[in-house]
């Protein structure tokens, strides 16, 4: 029997041992879920030495562990590095779940006929890591592993992986490898299989607005002294232009101008702008004037405000002139532009556009260098031919706009080119509501990673 059989008569199983990894609420952004984080490393740890794995462990960081795991079959072999996250985005806002984020159940949706499993972290990234796990249990179990496998799972993913980039300088040899694979973003569509080759950066930052001393009485004091609010929104509102182009000097310098030839490329990917605003229920798209849809989430820099808030927002009404005013601010990078520059640039420009009537403070929170992926190596070979094999069809290389920062990590201080096998789809609702996972989409992606390590060392073989 080969590991395909193994996964097909194993599917239940495979499933119902995601559920379980998915009712531990590891928010890694909310310290009151910390034993939760844990809980799921643990999970994670026990799954791997479960599937096979030799050597496995947990390595702590000065936040959440890393997880790691590896059977060495010939160190002559290739070997074969997989990433993934086991921490998940906080479930809020709770009232907006049709069920329980933590209490995962399969349902039928249009675009998943076969069913979909609805949790926090089904499809960002725990359904997707444990794709990882079940192949390899399932090349174990049948003796056709045919290339080295490690493991690295973290749980700091979605807060910005601040440990990580010290993680592998200090494992740099434990680390080595010949390829990365990771399954943290989306395809196309499961007709149209697709395989992602770049993503961008970020630059994420917060905003205060402080006007006076303390909140006042908005009949007494209003109309004479600053409204923080008011001006945040002024201030915003200047940060792009009538055709959205972002404001801030020098943003654009370092952004590459990719070839007519490239951006025709880019957009011959299948994409239904009509269906696309359908689903989205919105009556027209916006964004970067000169510019596709495909182009303003792949190729272009944004900026977007992540939440606003500041005065009132109780039960009726107050009347105050409110002291301070907030903003999250994201800015997605591409290639070549630095996320520190960014932030600088970000920085000056905001407190250029205040008032004196306001004082401004900038903090840059977390950020991340964009990425992209050549389609020559072997591993991307390799991907191809796992798709063709389990898709019957040629994988469409695609720009993503998510950010997972340590895409670049893995190109600059391991040398290595990662393969972003991901299996998700844009409508999976991932950092929402309801977020799901397609049943099938769990399946194939299983199945096409193991077809991954068969023609990626049958392709290294000189
Ligand atoms: N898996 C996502 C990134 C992603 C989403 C890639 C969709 C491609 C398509 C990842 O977990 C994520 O959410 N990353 C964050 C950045 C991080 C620094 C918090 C993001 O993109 O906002
Ligand atoms: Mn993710
Ligand atoms: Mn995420």
């Amino acid at each position: 029997m080969a590991s395909k059989d193994y996964i097909q008569q194993n599917q239940d199983k495979f499933i119902e041992e995601l559920l379980e990894l998915l009712r531990i609420p590891s928010v890694s952004a909310d310290p009151k879920f910390k034993e939760d984080v844990l809980k799921a490393a643990e999970y994670v740890k026990n799954s791997l030495a479960q599937a096979g794995a030799d050597k496995v462990e947990i390595c702590p960081t000065p936040g959440y562990p890393v997880v790691y795991g590896e059977k060495i079959i010939d160190p002559a072999l290739p070997t074969v590095l997989v990433y993934g996250h086991y921490d998940v985005q906080p479930a809020d806002p709770y009232e907006l779940w049709e069920s329980a984020p933590f209490e995962p159940v399969i349902k039928k949706t249009d675009l998943h006929p076969e069913g979909a499993i609805f949790a926090r972290g089904s499809a960002d990234d725990k359904g997707q890591f444990f794709m990882h796990v079940k192949a390899f249990e399932a090349m174990m179990a049948e003796g056709d592993l045919t290339c080295n496998v490690k493991f690295m799972i973290e749980g700091e993913e979605e807060v910005g992986s601040d440990n990580l980039a010290n993680f592998i300088k200090e494992n740099k040899e434990k680390l080595q490898s010949d390829v990365v694979l990771i399954s943290d973003t989306s395809m196309l569509s499961l007709e149209t299989p697709s395989v992602t080759v770049g993503l961008r950066g970020l630059a994420y930052m917060q905003v205060e607005v402080t006007g006076p001393n303390r909140d006042l009485h908005s009949g007494t004091y209003g109309g004479a002294v600053a409204n923080p609010i008011n001006i945040l929104c002024k201030i915003i509102a200047q940060l792009q232009d009538e055709d959205k182009r972002i404001t801030v000097p020098g943003f654009y310098d370092k952004v590459e101008e990719l070839s007519a030839e490239y951006r025709k490329k880019l957009n011959e990917a299948p994409f239904d702008l009509h269906d696309y605003k359908r689903k989205l229920a919105i009556k027209e798209v916006e964004g970067e004037a000169g510019f596709t849809t495909l182009e303003r989430t792949g190729i272009r820099p944004t900026l977007d405000v992540n939440g606003i808030w500041g005065g009132y927002i109780g039960e009726g009404a107050k009347t105050v002139l409110p002291s301070k005013a907030y903003a999250k601010i994201s800015m997605r990078l591409v290639p070549h532009q630095d996320h520190h520059e960014i932030s600088e640039l970000f920085q000056q420009h905001f407190e250029s556009l205040a008032p004196d009537s306001v004082k401004v403070k900038v903090t840059p929170h977390h950020g991340g260098k964009p990425a992209v992926v050549p389609t020559s190596s072997v591993g991307y070979k390799a991907a191809e031919a796992a798709v063709q094999e389990v898709f019957g069809k040629k994988a469409i290389p695609t720009r993503e706009g998510g950010s997972v920062p340590i895409t670049s990590l893995f190109q600059e201080e391991l040398k290595l080119d990662p393969i972003l096998l991901g299996f998700g789809l844009d409508t999976d609702a991932i950092h929402s509501p309801n977020e799901h996972y397609g049943v099938k989409n769990y399946l194939l992606g299983i199945e096409t990673i193991a077809a991954f390590f068969k023609h990626f060392r049958k392709l290294s073989q000189k």
